[in-house]
Order: structure tokens, then C-alpha cells, then sequence
């Protein structure tokens, strides 16, 4: 089993192995005292692995509880929040008890802001099933949920007791789940990694299954290397949104409809890297997100897209951040001003 310390103002464990779900409870007996657990997850999570969940929590002496939500960005809600209060409190669940956030990233960002905010914060432990949750959303501490008037607008830093990563579950995700994690990875390359970007560019969705493991390992240790250096965000860990500032505003414009949050990111790394990169980097990028079945242009225009970068709820005042790739494997922070972002992307 490998297992990745992080060390931020709370240390856990991040325990990677195939098949590790089957022993969940070996490992969560030794890291909560308490025998008793509130597993929170999606419903279709729920169908493939709860049992299997369930089974060694019950042999390694826990009483386990659970409430399932409807699957998809929708139930990341205030409602839904209120659901999980009614239940932890129905259960009894005390400030000495621990819950498990057992799905993707919905399932992950709302269990933690329970954990953080439920009797001013409880024990969570993750175990996150899709590609996405394992390399990005399970890793640094950042729970939340959305509110009608845009994403992820409510939340808190809450870092989990562990988090239990098992790369068999990924075999049940649809290709389009696996595309839009792929594109993480592929930023991880981009940003830290030029040999994880090789590695990424020299397969492709069909036979990815053979390196994911090394996927998983080099990404999530990337990310625990940047929240390790700016657990709250306020400078490095900016990296990680290469591709986000345009890509966010493409989710936006299409109503979160057309593009997958991967889709979306894929195309906003090549239009940063098409703006400010040389073309060997753009080509390379660009053979990369396609082979992985995402798209590297879209049809907005980008005098639409300026616009929703301007407006997002959590740029600094009048400035925006935006990440550059000169060379694969190594990225900077760029604050401009509005205007000459603009200037940047017509040029
Ligand atoms: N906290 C963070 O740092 C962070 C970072 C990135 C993204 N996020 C958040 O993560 C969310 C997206 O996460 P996601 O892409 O995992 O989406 P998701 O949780 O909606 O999962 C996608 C779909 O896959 C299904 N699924 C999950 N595991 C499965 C499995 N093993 N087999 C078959 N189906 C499975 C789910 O039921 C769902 O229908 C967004 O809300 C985003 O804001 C958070
Ligand atoms: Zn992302």
C-alpha cells in the first residue's frame, strides 16, 4: 500500500492501493476511536459499493448509519445540507463520531462542509470513487456548496482524518467521467510534471486503465506538494487553476449544460497556452486533451467569455489571476488588471 502524508494545520494519511474498500475499516479502526459512523453518499455510489463499505466497518466493530442523495451537481445544495444536519442529528451523532464522504466530488465538497459545520465541526474521513475526487476534490481540504446564485459560493477549509483511495472503483465510471478527471491530470502534468505529462500523452483514453495507478500517485502528490505550501489559497495554490479562468467561464456561458467541468478546463488550457505559449507546447497539449476525448476550442465567443471572467464572485477586486505553461512542467501566476487580461486574449 502507498500512502501520501499531508501536512497541513491537521496531518492525515492518503492510503492508495487497488482494492482497498474491501479493508476500509481495518484502516479507519486505527485512526478514529469512536465505533460509530454516518456514511454519506450518492445513489449511485450507494448501489455499487456501500455494501462492500459497510461489511468492513461492521467487522472491525463499528454501528453504521447512512443517507443517500440523489447523484449530481444539483444535490450540492443548501437543501441537501439541511438533510444531512436531520439525519447526523436523528442518528444521534455526537462531536466524537465520524462520517464518510464515499462518492465523487458532490458527495465529497458537501459531507466535508457537514463535517466542518455540524456541531462546529466533526471527524470526516473520504473515500472518493471517480477520478476527479481521487486527484483533485479529496486532496486539500476545500468543502463547499453551491448557492442559486453560483458554484461552491459556500464553504470552509476542513481537512479530513484520511482519505482512502482505490483505483479498482474507477472501473465503473462511464468514459465521460473518466475524460473530464483526465483532464486534471493532464493540468497536473502541465503545471509540475513533464514526465507525468509524457506518460499521460503516450496512452489515451482506451488504454489509460494501464498507468492510472501512476495517474493517481503523481497527481495527488502534486496537489499535497502545493496545499502543503498555501493550504488557504492565498498565493502558489493558484497553479492549480491553470485552465480554470476561461475554463469556469465556459461552463458558465453554456449554462453548465454543454461542457463538463474536464471539457471545459481542457479548452481553457489551450487558450491560454494558444495565447502566451510557443506552438511546440500548444501542439503537444492540444494531441494530449484530444486523446483523452476532450475538446481543445469551443464556439463562444470570447468577448462573451471576457465578460464572465470579469464577473466571477471570487476574483480579487479588479484583478484576475491566470496561469501560463512556458514549458511543460512548469507553470507561473500572472495578476493583470482586467484590461490587459482582455488585451492578452484578443491579441
Ligand atoms: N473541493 C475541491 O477542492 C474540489 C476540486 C475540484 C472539484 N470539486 C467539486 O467536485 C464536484 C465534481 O466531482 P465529480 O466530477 O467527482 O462529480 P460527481 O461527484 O457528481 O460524480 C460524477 C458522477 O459519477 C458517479 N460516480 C461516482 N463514482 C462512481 C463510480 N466509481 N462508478 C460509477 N459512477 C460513479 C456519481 O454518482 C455521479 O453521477 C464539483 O461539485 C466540483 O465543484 C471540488
Ligand atoms: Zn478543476
Amino acid at each position: 500500500m502507498k500512502k501520501i502524508k499531508v501536512r497541513t494545520s491537521t496531518s492525515y494519511d492518503i492510503y492508495i492501493e487497488r482494492g482497498l474498500t474491501k479493508n476500509c475499516g481495518d484502516i479507519i479502526a486505527n485512526i478514529v476511536k469512536t465505533r460509530k459512523i454516518a456514511v454519506i453518499s450518492d445513489n449511485i455510489v450507494d448501489k455499487l459499493y456501500y455494501d462492500t463499505i459497510e461489511t468492513s466497518l461492521q467487522k472491525n466493530g463499528f454501528t453504521v448509519s447512512k443517507f443517500v442523495f440523489p447523484a449530481g451537481e444539483a444535490s450540492k445544495s443548501i437543501e441537501t445540507l439541511n438533510q444531512i444536519y436531520t439525519f447526523l442529528c436523528e442518528n444521534n451523532i455526537t462531536r466524537s463520531d465520524c462520517i464518510i464522504a464515499l462518492g465523487g466530488g458532490v458527495v465529497g465538497d458537501i459531507t466535508g462542509f457537514a463535517a466542518a459545520t455540524f456541531l462546529r465541526g466533526i471527524d470526516y474521513i473520504q473515500i472518493p470513487t471517480t477520478l476527479l475526487a481521487q486527484i483533485d476534490s479529496s486532496v486539500g481540504g476545500k468543502t463547499a456548496i453551491d448557492l442559486p446564485c453560483g458554484k461552491n459560493l459556500v464553504g470552509a477549509f476542513k481537512q479530513p482524518k484520511c482519505v482512502i483511495c482505490d483505483s479498482n472503483v474507477l472501473s465503473t465510471l462511464s468514459d465521460e467521467i473518466m475524460s473530464d478527471g483526465m483532464a486534471e491530470a493532464i493540468k497536473y502534468g502541465m503545471i509540475r510534471d513533464a514526465e507525468l505529462f509524457e506518460l499521460i500523452a503516450s496512452h489515451k483514453l482506451e488504454n489509460v486503465n494501464e498507468i492510472i495507478d501512476d495517474i493517481v500517485y503523481k497527481s495527488i502528490s502534486i496537489k499535497r506538494d502545493v496545499v502543503e505550501n498555501d493550504e488557504f489559497d492565498t498565493g502558489e495554490r493558484m497553479i492549480l487553476n491553470f485552465g480554470h479562468t476561461i475554463g469556469h467561464a465556459i461552463e458558465s456561458y453554456y449554462n453548465y449544460q454543454t461542457y463538463t467541468h474536464g471539457s471545459a478546463v481542457a479548452i481553457g488550457m489551450c487558450m491560454i497556452t494558444e495565447k502566451g505559449c510557443e506552438k511546440n507546447v500548444l501542439d503537444k497539449l492540444i494531441n494530449c486533451v484530444n486523446a483523452y476525448n476532450l475538446p481543445h476550442y469551443c464556439n463562444a465567443p470570447i468577448s462573451e467569455l471576457l465578460k464572465l471572467c470579469a464577473n466571477d464572485k471570487k476574483r480579487e477586486s479588479n484583478y484576475i489571476n491566470y496561469i501560463l505553461c512556458k514549458k511543460i512542467g512548469q507553470a507561473s501566476i500572472h495578476k493583470v488588471c482586467i484590461t490587459e487580461f482582455e488585451k492578452f486574449i484578443l491579441n
